[in-house]
Order: C-alpha cells, then structure tokens, then sequence
C-alpha cells in the first residue's frame, strides 16, 4: 500500500469520525494532502454541517469547489472539532505542524475545537518531535534577531523559499515563501524536543514570532493512523 492510499484511508476514516458528531453543526478543516483526503471523503455528505471553517486559502477553495459553506472564524464561536494532518506527532499527541506553512491559521482554528482529530499515516509517529524541521512562522522584518533566538535551541535555522519560483528561467528558487499572512517561516532542524509545551511557550516569548509549528496546548486528542493493515483509532 503506497502513501497516498494510506492517506485515503485515513481520511476515509476521519468522514466516518466526523459523521458520528451531531448534525447541523460547525466543523473546522487543516490544510494539507491528507486533510484534502478528508474533504474530498467527506464532499459527498457536505450537509450534515452547518458549515465549515478553513485553516488556509488552498483548503477554502477546495472545499468551496465541492460545495462546503466556509464561514468567517469570527462568526463562529466554538467548532466541536477540528481536523488535520500534522508533520510529526508524539505518543502524547504533541505535533510538529506547519510543513505546508499553514501553521498560524491551524493553531487558530485548533484553538476554537473542542476536539483536534490528527489524522496521519504511520510514518508520522516518533518518540520524540524533532526530526522534521520545526517551522516558525515571523514577521519578515525580524528575520535576523529571530533567527539568532531559534540558534539557541541548538537547531540549524534556515528561511524556507518559495517552491518553483523563477521556475521558467529555470534558476533555484530564491524568493521567500509567503504565507497566507504575509509572514515567512524559518524551519529549525536538528531539534530534540524533549519538552514540547516548554518550548512552545519560550519560542511564542520572542519578539517577532507569529506561531511557532509546534502544537502542544493544542495537541490532539484523538489520533486516526493508517498503516498496511488499517486504521487505528487513539484517544490521546
Ligand atoms: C500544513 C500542515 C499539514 O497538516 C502537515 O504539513 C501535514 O501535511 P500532509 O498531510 O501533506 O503530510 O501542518 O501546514
């Protein structure tokens, strides 16, 4: 079974999740190949919600292409659950988020959700965060001080660029990646996060920082992971 069969199923299993909450209510959607899984599993059975609330533009126009309602967060108060993948995640639900730079409108709409269900394939599960490079969404005037603050954790700081650009003069790109909100993002590797709500809370302290990548208030509650042999559904 390839990746992105291990995707579908997830994502399959993720509508069946999402289908046992009551009608008529609010459901908030992540961003990403998985997460779009998900909303194509789900397009055929738009109307048991209310609506939904987008955690990017690429995740708006999809589901606006399928015929979900996407609402303003601001005129929502509270979402029963929140869906997405996640770039890692911990036996703790703690997640590094943020690899489609998604990852300041994610956290927000996670924040709104009674319930965060990450869903993922098995490749994602680690001991412990860090191996994936831990994206930092900054405001670009700050990308100096901000890169020597990250420095001290220990990780190798680097501006991620835009994918493709310039890609008809067929240089490397070298424009930054902009995000939703006009930040870039700096990607830490090299990490070992030993203690993710520690430095989730110290990385939001300096000046500069949007959203750091790493989702520890807001981890998941219940995890559906595919592998070869199905899904397994976690309460975390
Ligand atoms: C985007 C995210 C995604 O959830 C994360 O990158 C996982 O993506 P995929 O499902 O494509 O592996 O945080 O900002």
């Amino acid at each position: 079974m390839n990746q992105d069969q291990l995707k579908q199923m997830v994502g399959e299993a993720a509508r069946d999740e999402v289908l046992k909450l009551a009608a008529g209510q609010i459901l908030g959607v992540g961003t990403g190949s998985t997460a779009n899984c998900f909303i194509d599993a789900l397009a055929p059975y738009k109307d048991h919600f209310a609506g939904t609330v987008s955690s990017s533009n690429a995740t708006t126009e999809r589901l606006l292409k399928h015929g979900f309602q996407v609402l303003d967060p601001n005129d929502v108060t509270e979402l029963p659950a929140y869906v997405d993948g996640a770039d890692e995640i911990d036996p703790a639900g703690h997640m590094i988020k943020g690899g489609g730079g998604a990852l300041t409108r994610e956290k927000i709409i996670a924040s709104m959700a009674r319930q965060f269900i990450c869903i993922c394939d098995s490749s994602k599960q680690v001991p412990v965060l860090g191996n994936f490079a831990l994206p930092v969404e900054i405001i670009p005037l700050a990308k100096g001080v901000v890169s020597r603050e990250l420095e001290k954790f220990g990780g190798k700081v680097t501006l991620r660029l835009a994918k493709n650009t310039r890609a008809d003069l067929n240089q490397t790109p070298s424009e930054p990646f902009v995000t939703d909100n006009g930040g870039w993002i700096l990607d830490v590797a090299g990490l070992k996060i030993a203690d993710p709500i520690q430095m989730e809370a110290q990385i939001n302290q300096i000046a500069g920082v949007i959203t750091v990548g790493l989702f520890a208030k807001e981890k998941a509650n219940i995890l559906l992971v595919s592998n070869s042999s199905g899904v397994e559904r976690l309460l975390l």
